[in-house]
């Protein structure tokens, strides 16, 4: 896949003041001369702010690191968790499409995608909410197939309640995320074998789904404070 910037850009940008303030401070964490060691953090959080990498805001980052614009275009375009293109205002839904997640129905999850958000990924939605993509194994392949939508995982899909969780992000509401079949994490859905589940573990959420549903921040732009 072609990893180019956007065919439409925006004239500038800028940290919020505490962002700015957040960035100067991961920069001050390293030994002079080796500043531009903290390019992958402040790329990333000029992501978090904007929902994706414009021009200006690697040249920014650039900027800050004392680095040459092209250097910072190299790591901006290789790793695709940096999106390159604006994202739904709302939501980006990434869809595993890796072994176990093809396995167990991503395809369907991706038809839900096409037909609820747009029909290419990386496009756009109508009412600008949203926007969809393949990626490559999440590592949550026992409790596929599965979606990461802002910072976190929804597990144990099927069609309707992928399309029913993209309707809730619509709403303003943010679905709990973790299995969505009833399980508490991975353990065999037919029912446990050996281990047993604590009484309290059992009526709660795991701890991953615990601290999401505690932050409440799973699709939330960082402004730094
Ligand atoms: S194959 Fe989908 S999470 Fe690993």
């Amino acid at each position: 896949m072609l990893r180019r910037l956007h065919s439409e850009q925006p004239e500038s940008f800028a940290f919020t003041p505490a962002n700015q303030a957040w960035a100067e401070h991961q920069i001050a964490k390293f030994p002079e001369g080796r500043q531009a060691s903290a390019i992958i953090p402040i790329l990333w959080r000029a992501q978090e702010q904007e929902g994706w990498l414009s021009r200006a805001a690697i040249e920014h980052v650039a900027a800050m690191l004392d680095l040459a614009y092209i250097r910072a275009l190299e790591v901006a375009t290789f790793y695709f968790m940096f999106q390159l293109q604006p994202v739904g205002s709302v939501a980006h839904v990434q869809v595993c499409g890796t072994t176990s997640c093809m396995i167990c129905g991503a395809e369907d999850l991706i038809a839900v995608c096409k037909k609820k958000i747009a029909e290419f990924p990386h496009k756009v939605s109508e009412d600008g909410k949203f926007s969809w993509e393949e990626v490559e194994c999440l590592g949550a392949c026992s409790n596929a197939p599965m979606v990461q939508i802002g910072k976190d995982y929804y597990e144990d899909l099927t069609v309707e309640r992928l399309a029913e969780i993209i309707d809730e992000f619509a709403e303003g509401k943010v679905p709990v995320p973790g299995p969505q079949n009833g399980r508490f994490a991975s353990e065999p859905i037919s029912g446990l074998t050996s281990l047993d589940l604590r009484e309290s573990e059992r009526q709660g959420h795991n701890a991953s789904v615990h601290l999401a549903v505690t932050l409440s921040d799973t699709v939330k732009r960082i402004d730094g404070n």
